[in-house]
């Protein structure tokens, strides 16, 4: 392989991209048929009577100074679900590529998978019991035609980190085969490192990142994709033009100025510790078997009936999260963790939960 993206659709890579009027916004726009008026309703500060940039310029810088990446190396996307979206469309072919996924985790995976025809790989987590990456069975998954690679870290639903060394192997065995696309939407409330590092290191990695946890900014859905320069050309030509809104656009450069970044960093930490109360009186419950430990801010808890346990919740009106579908998360609960008010409702609820044994 002489470039990673010999990897990528061969047709795509042929397709001519949209040519997007000028952008100049000193200029009078009588060239994209907008209105010249703003609605009185709109308080934003570049009126969305006008199209916002075909690409989001100022965005990217700020994101790319935020995450510590050169603005070649950034996409953004709406959400980090866009993110998967793009790499799937810009790499699998319908009916002939795959992606390996590690279940249990993000269903966004399968589903893009589907949306495009492309297969889904499976390689589970290890069944001793904290879900471990199994590299061996991802590298044999990925042998089955795999372009892309799925490594969810921290992993929703069950929390808890791969160690680096594992992603490494699973990079090196792949390296020329397939991208390796380390998911860290949860990254900002773990302990441990990061996987920025093997950007550098390896040119099939792609990093996601997203705004929707860290920043408390999920309904302007915005998200990063970090990965070497061409990867980032090649898939911005796969995204269409003006999709990121105006509003999202000013809301994301407000959470990036330093005030509003040092807000977001105390509450992160708040949630950390939050995470290791409720777990720790999570586990005391008669009705909880199982703990998992985790990096995000969320805990997988195993219980003795799920049901039972989110009924009593949802008497409480607290909606917890379960996973009926998936047998690997028989009887278990994801619990996001809240403020603390939150989660001391939720205990308090949930302390009447009897321990049922199952018939
Ligand atoms: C692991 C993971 N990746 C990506 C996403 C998508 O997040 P968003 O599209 O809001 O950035 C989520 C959302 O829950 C997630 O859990």
């Amino acid at each position: 392989m002489s470039s990673v993206l010999d990897l990528a659709r061969p047709e795509l890579r042929r397709l001519r991209p949209y040519a997007a009027g000028a952008w100049e916004p000193d200029c009078i726009r009588l060239n994209a048929n907008e209105s010249p008026w703003r609605l009185p309703a709109d308080k934003s500060e570049r009126g969305l009577n006008i199209y916002p940039p075909p690409r989001p310029f100022a965005l990217r810088a700020a994101l790319a100074r935020h995450y510590g990446v050169g603005e070649d190396e950034l996409l953004v996307t709406r959400g980090s679900s866009e993110a998967i979206d793009v790499l799937i469309r810009g790499f699998c072919r319908s009916g002939v590529d795959g992606v390996v996924i590690c279940p249990p985790t993000f269903d966004m995976y399968r589903l893009y998978a589907g949306i495009q025809g492309a297969e889904v790989l499976a390689a589970p987590l290890g069944e001793s019991d904290d879900f471990e990456l199994d590299v061996d069975r991802v590298v044999a998954a990925a042998g089955h035609g795999a372009k892309i690679v799925f490594l969810c870290s921290p992993n929703n639903p069950t929390g808890g980190s791969f160690p680096k060394p594992s992603i490494e192997a699973v990079c090196d065995a792949l390296a020329g085969r397939a991208l390796i696309v380390i998911d860290e939407a949860y990254h900002e409330f773990a302990d441990a490192g990061h996987s920025l590092s093997l950007l550098r290191k390896y040119e099939h990695v792609v990093v996601l990142r997203t705004l929707s946890k860290c920043v408390a900014l999920a309904g302007a859905r915005c998200g990063a994709l970090l990965a070497p320069p061409e990867v980032v050309e090649f898939l911005g030509g796969v995204l269409p033009p003006y999709t990121f809104p105006t509003p999202s656009i000013e809301l994301v450069l407000a959470a990036l100025a330093k005030d509003s970044l040092h807000v977001s960093s105390e509450r992160i930490a708040l949630i950390k510790r939050e995470r290791e109360r409720l777990a720790a009186a999570l586990i005391d419950l008669p009705g909880v078997v199982k703990v998992y430990p985790s990096d995000a801010n969320f805990l997988l808890v195993r219980t003795r009936q799920a049901q039972a346990f989110a009924e009593t919740a949802r008497q409480a009106n607290i909606l917890v999260r379960l996973f009926p579908s998936d047998p690997a998360l028989a009887n278990c609960v994801r619990i996001t963790v809240g403020r603390p008010r939150d989660n001391d409702r939720l205990l308090r609820a949930v302390a009447g939960v009897e321990s049922i044994d199952e018939p």
